[in-house]
């Protein structure tokens, strides 16, 4: 698992100054072109979930998408994609939340996750936890129950863990920065 942990961890780049001077972006299309690191990052969060009775999965748009929907298929659930505004076409229920700079919101298809149904949300990286905590009341208002939330890359340093008290948080590597 450690072994797996060091490949994944060596497959993500850092770009500094992106998206602004003095940040540093964690880049994990690099996991993706490794088809190596791509398909551990998979098997451990699968491993981690197989017990854990998830019906469905719900990855955000975009990073979350890539990493979300092969894990649904390893655990044999349903994906339900988190989405920016304006992009689903069915009717919908939404979420806000602040950002650094502005307010941000995403969407869900109603009657994707059923009352009772065992959710699992995935990104690909926990920032300030602002984006999870949304996913999380976004479930929780369609009545799904929230099993925990896995991210690739966590940045302890931002304390994101402290915005979603109540929902445990699995992440594979840990990275600093800013
Ligand atoms: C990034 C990242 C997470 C989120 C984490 O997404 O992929 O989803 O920020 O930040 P937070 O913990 O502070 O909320 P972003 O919205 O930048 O864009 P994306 O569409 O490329 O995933
Ligand atoms: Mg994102």
């Amino acid at each position: 698992v450690e072994a797996k942990k060091e490949i994944i961890k060596n497959a993500i780049r850092g770009i500094p100054d992106f998206p602004h001077k003095g940040i540093l972006f964690w880049d994990v299309t690099t996991i993706m072109l490794n088809h190596q690191a791509f398909q551990y990052t998979i098997d451990l969060f699968a491993e981690h979930y197989k017990d854990k009775k998830i019906d469905v999965v719900a990855g955000f748009e975009a990073r979350g998408l890539i990493f979300g929907a092969p894990l649904a298929l390893a655990l044999k659930a349903a994906f339900v994609p988190l989405r920016k505004p304006g992009k689903l076409p069915g009717d919908k229920i939404s979420e806000e939340y602040k950002t650094e700079y502005s307010t941000d919101k995403i969407e869900m298809h109603v009657g994707a996750i059923q009352p009772g149904q065992r959710v699992l949300l995935v990104d690909d990286l926990i920032a300030t936890g602002g984006t999870l905590a949304a996913g999380i009341n976004l479930v929780k208002k369609a009545g799904g129950v929230v099993v925990e939330a896995a991210c690739v890359i966590e940045l302890p340093f931002l304390k994101g863990r402290d915005k979603i008290t109540g929902t445990d948080l699995f992440v594979l590597v840990e990275k600093e920065g800013l």
